[in-house]
């Protein structure tokens, strides 16, 4: 009987300990205040946070909060991700984050935010998402976020930033995703940057830059996307170096008062799109580019010389833009295949009578240059009305199962920088890598529809629908919801320069997934993660 007893005290002990630990402080204090520091500088017309206001964050599902699910050595709990993505907030950040000192992920995309951007953030020493694209901040870039040491993604697009990029940020030693494209970002690029080993992805386009592009970014051993349009580098040139930035997929330069002439860029094994166009440029065309490049257009600059041959084989080649050049002559046939689109208007080379069916390649603009690609799927037809008539359930269209009705979780998404030019032709290899980086089956994944925006970049709306099985269900379950969730909004994707980085736009849960158990901020165990792009 006496282990009974024992027992027994265990069990009572235990259960004390619980209420103490629920009476007394679970969440670190200092991270307590902080987050109520947050809350009272925001404003929150749709009561997003209302669950803010009871309890103890971590131990009463306070929304957007996710806590380490251990107790720390300090005997407190602490909060490792703030998530909250598109919820109507205004108002401003407090200085306080930088109490929040485990924080993982900090992200308040697609808000209303407007201020500057607290230099205490630098603080967080463990931060490796911050995320602030989307709202209306501004002032300058605070020196302080270069401490960032572990940081992995930097995104804050789309606010209106202004100043210089601080030079400090060559401090940023695990970086590998810099967005600040869409802002009013001035000045130099520093080119301490190239101090960066790990930067895949830099995007500063739509700024106000000025001076030159730096030669040192050639020592970026693993730069894969380097997008600048829209910037004024006037009178510089692209620096001969950039031929050896080996691993770089897309080149995208278009309007930054570029002169001189291209560099060689044969050695760029991987390129898949380079976009020189609107500047100043003068010289020949590239003698040669490699096989796998979907884009090239130099249109708007002073090219002359001819087209040289090796241009008329490309096999991955969509579009070839070289209007409004000084282009003589074509080397060869002008053979494309049908899917390629070539444009020549404007160059000498079209009132050359000798060249066969030149005429057709030289029309004038015709709102040539926009690419009418656009999807939206059709219903499928059903005789048995088994599936509800409400917006939320509808018939799954590939599913293996004839009229499978589930409800889907619909996700807002942008491919932010595509290496191609037309997706039709890639749809399918697009679908394989969302839903094995999801570990789902291709028929779980429906495209509901896509559109080219400017950039260019494609904006699309994702349908993923349960998995036909044996438990017949037509609905994902919580956990699943919030694994989906995870993934997106922690960017576990493995990298891919073809389809480049994606913004998630939003990520609604309607209908049946509106009730509060599947509301994904309400969790807090969660997977642990790693993040692999
Ligand atoms: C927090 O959420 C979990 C999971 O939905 C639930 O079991 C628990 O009761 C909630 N706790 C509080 C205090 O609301
Ligand atoms: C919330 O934001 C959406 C767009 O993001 C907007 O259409 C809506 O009016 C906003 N609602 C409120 C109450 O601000
Ligand atoms: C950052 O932390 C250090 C020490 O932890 C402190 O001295 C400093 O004041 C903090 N800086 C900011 C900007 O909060
Ligand atoms: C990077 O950090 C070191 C030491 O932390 C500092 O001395 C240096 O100035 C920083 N670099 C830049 C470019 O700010
Ligand atoms: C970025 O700025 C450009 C130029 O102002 C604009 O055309 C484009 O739509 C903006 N991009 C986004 C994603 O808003
Ligand atoms: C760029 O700077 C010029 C002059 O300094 C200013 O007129 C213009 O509005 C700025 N553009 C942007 C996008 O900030
Ligand atoms: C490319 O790198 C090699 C070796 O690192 C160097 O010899 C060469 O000059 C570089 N080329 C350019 C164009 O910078
Ligand atoms: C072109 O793409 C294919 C398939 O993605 C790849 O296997 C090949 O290595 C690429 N070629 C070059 C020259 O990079
Ligand atoms: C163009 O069409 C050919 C054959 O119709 C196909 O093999 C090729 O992959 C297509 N190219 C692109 C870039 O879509
Ligand atoms: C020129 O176009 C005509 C009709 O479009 C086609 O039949 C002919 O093969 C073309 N010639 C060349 C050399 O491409
Ligand atoms: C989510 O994004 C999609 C695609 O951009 C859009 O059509 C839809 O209206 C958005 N939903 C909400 C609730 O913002
Ligand atoms: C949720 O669904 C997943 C995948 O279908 C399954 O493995 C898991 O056991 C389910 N969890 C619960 C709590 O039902």
């Amino acid at each position: 009987m006496s282990w009974m007893r024992s027992l027994g005290c265990v069990f009572v002990l235990s259960y004390c300990y619980l209420v103490l630990q629920t009476d007394a402080q679970i969440t670190d204090p200092s991270e307590v205040a902080a987050l109520k520091s947050v809350k009272k500088n925001l404003v929150d017309p749709m009561k997003h946070l209302s669950s803010w206001e009871r309890g103890d964050p971590c131990a009463s599902n306070w929304t957007g909060i996710f806590c380490f699910d251990t107790y720390a050595t300090d005997g407190y709990l602490h909060v490792r991700e703030l998530q909250l993505l598109k919820m109507n907030l205004s108002g401003h950040l407090t200085p306080e984050l930088g109490q929040l000192s485990r924080l993982i992920i900090l992200d308040f995309m697609w808000n209303e935010l407007d201020g500057t951007i607290p230099k205490e953030i630098g603080n967080i020493s463990s931060l490796q998402l911050l995320l602030l694209n989307g709202n209306k901040l501004s002032g300058f870039l605070p020196d302080e976020l270069g401490y960032l040491s572990k940081l992995d993604r930097l995104q804050v697009d789309m606010n209106y930033i202004s100043g210089p990029i601080p030079a400090s940020f060559a401090n940023l030693s695990s970086v590998k995703h810099l967005h600040m494209n869409n802002n009013s970002i001035r000045g130099q690029i520093p080119p301490e940057l190239s101090k960066l080993s790990t930067l895949r992805h830099l995007l500063l386009d739509n700024n106000n830059l000025s001076g030159y592009l730096p030669p040192e970014f050639s020592d970026l051993p693993e730069l894969r996307i380097l997008q600048l349009d829209n910037n004024k580098f006037i009178g510089s040139g692209i620096p001969d170096t950039y031929g050896n930035l080996s691993k770089l997929a897309k080149l995208s330069l278009r309007n930054c008062s570029l002169q001189g002439s291209i560099p060689g860029l044969s050695s760029i094994q991987n390129l898949l799109y380079l976009d020189l166009s609107k500047n100043e440029l003068n010289g020949p065309l590239p003698p040669t580019l490699f096989d796998n490049i979907t884009t090239i257009d130099l249109s708007d600059n002073h090219l002359n010389g001819s087209i040289p041959r090796s241009f008329s084989n490309l096999p991955s080649l969509q579009r070839l833009d070289l209007r409004n050049n000084s282009l003589s002559s074509i080397l060869g046939e002008v053979n494309l295949p049908e899917n390629v689109t070539l444009r020549l208007g404007g160059n000498p080379i079209c009132h050359d009578a000798n060249i066969p069916n030149i005429t057709q390649f030289c029309e004038p603009e015709a709102g040539g240059d926009k690419t009418p690609e656009r999807l939206t799927n059709s219903k499928v037809s059903c005789y048995v009305q088994s599936c509800p008539t409400d917006d939320f359930f509808e018939y799954v269209a590939s599913s293996p199962v004839h009229c499978f009705c589930a409800a889907p979780l619909r996700i807002g998404y942008r491919l932010k920088s595509p290496s191609f030019s037309y997706f039709t032709p890639h749809v399918n290899q697009f679908e394989k890598y969302v839903t094995r980086s999801l570990n789902m089956n291709s028929y779980q994944l429906s495209i509901d529809s896509f559109f080219w925006e400017e950039g260019p970049r494609l904006r699309m709306y994702l349908k993923l629908f349960p998995p036909v099985n044996n438990v017949h269900s037509t609905m994902y379950n919580a956990t699943e919801v919030q694994r989906i969730r995870d993934i997106f909004a922690s960017w576990q994707f493995p990298p891919n320069d073809f389809f480049g980085p994606y913004e998630l736009l939003n990520f609604t849960l309607l209908g049946p997934y509106g009730q509060s158990m599947y509301c994904c901020y309400f969790f807090q165990a969660k997977m642990k993660f790693q993040i692999l792009s």
